[in-house]
């Protein structure tokens, strides 16, 4: 019988992610059956529910229900899932759902493996202070960065994200001064809306890496990427790599990634 998994947003009209997990399926030779599922913005647990009493057999979720699929888990959620408060994969069991969040990781696999850029011993400035930025923020400071800043139009937000996440530092950004990053991770929505954050031009220190988590468009950061001389990647690699975990979790096998990017970037 053919598993059902789904994606939970609203919207979700655009999600990449049925695409991409077919692709995963289809390379795997797993009978998996995965669709969009939009719920409205005051019934995502209502969603959820119908879903697994319907036969799913788990779900991503995505914006704007991650924290509340962190709350739904009753059943349990992983030490990344509580320390971002945001779940992004549910795992139905008997009775029981498990919360999971990959997006760091995602993003991670991204930084290492794809672009082979290390994040130990390295000075990486995080972009955002919302729940994008607080998704990653744990992992991040997991692979050892030899400094982490989380800056924001808000300084007081940036502080507050930084001590919830045991970062040593939050600013705005005229407090960054003449400080130079080898990563610097744009977490905001400033692209969604053709924005760039205020970070000065100087920060990118020489060879750094600019990398946009907003997936599938030029913006305007990462034009400044390029003008500063960095290299500049957009955040395709992160959401196929978060997708892939995804499957590992569900499905027990981990899909090659790298066919799945390019087509991605090609679509
Ligand atoms: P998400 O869940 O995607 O992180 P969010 O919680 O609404 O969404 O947070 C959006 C983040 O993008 C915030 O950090 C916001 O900065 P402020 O706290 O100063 O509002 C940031 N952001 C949005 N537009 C921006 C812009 N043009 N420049 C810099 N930061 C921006």
């Amino acid at each position: 019988m053919t598993d059902r998994y789904a994606v939970i947003g609203h919207p979700v009209a655009h999600s990449k992610s049925p695409w991409i997990h077919a692709e995963f399926a289809r390379a795997t030779g797993q009978d998996i059956a995965y669709r969009r599922i939009e719920a409205p913005l005051d019934g995502f647990a209502r969603a959820v529910d119908e879903f697994r009493a319907a036969g799913g057999c788990g779900a991503n979720v995505t914006l704007p229900f991650k924290n509340q699929a962190f709350h739904y888990c009753r059943g349990g959620v992983s030490p990344g899932a509580r320390a971002a408060q945001a779940v992004n994969t549910l795992l139905f069991g008997r009775g029981a759902v498990r919360g999971e969040n990959t997006d760091g990781i995602g993003l991670l696999r991204d930084i290492t493996l794809n672009l082979g850029r290390a994040i130990a011993g390295k000075r990486v400035l995080l972009m955002g202070a919302g729940g994008a930025a607080q998704g990653v923020l744990g992992p991040l400071l997991a692979a050892a960065p030899q400094r982490l800043v989380v800056v924001d139009r808000d300084a007081g937000k940036a502080r507050a994200l930084a001590q919830r996440g045991g970062a040593p530092a939050g600013l705005g950004y005229e407090e960054l001064g003449g400080a130079q990053f080898d990563l610097v991770i744009n977490a905001t929505s400033a692209g969604l809306a053709g924005e760039a954050p205020p970070l000065p031009a100087g920060a990118f220190a020489p060879d750094a890496l600019g990398y946009d988590m907003v997936y599938g468009r030029d913006t305007p950061f990462l034009a400044m990427a390029r003008a500063a001389g960095a290299e500049a990647r957009d955040g395709t690699g992160m959401l196929v790599e978060q997708a892939a975990e995804s499957f590992l979790l569900w499905r027990g096998l981990r899909p090659d990634t790298a066919p799945v990017i390019s087509a991605l970037r090609q679509r």
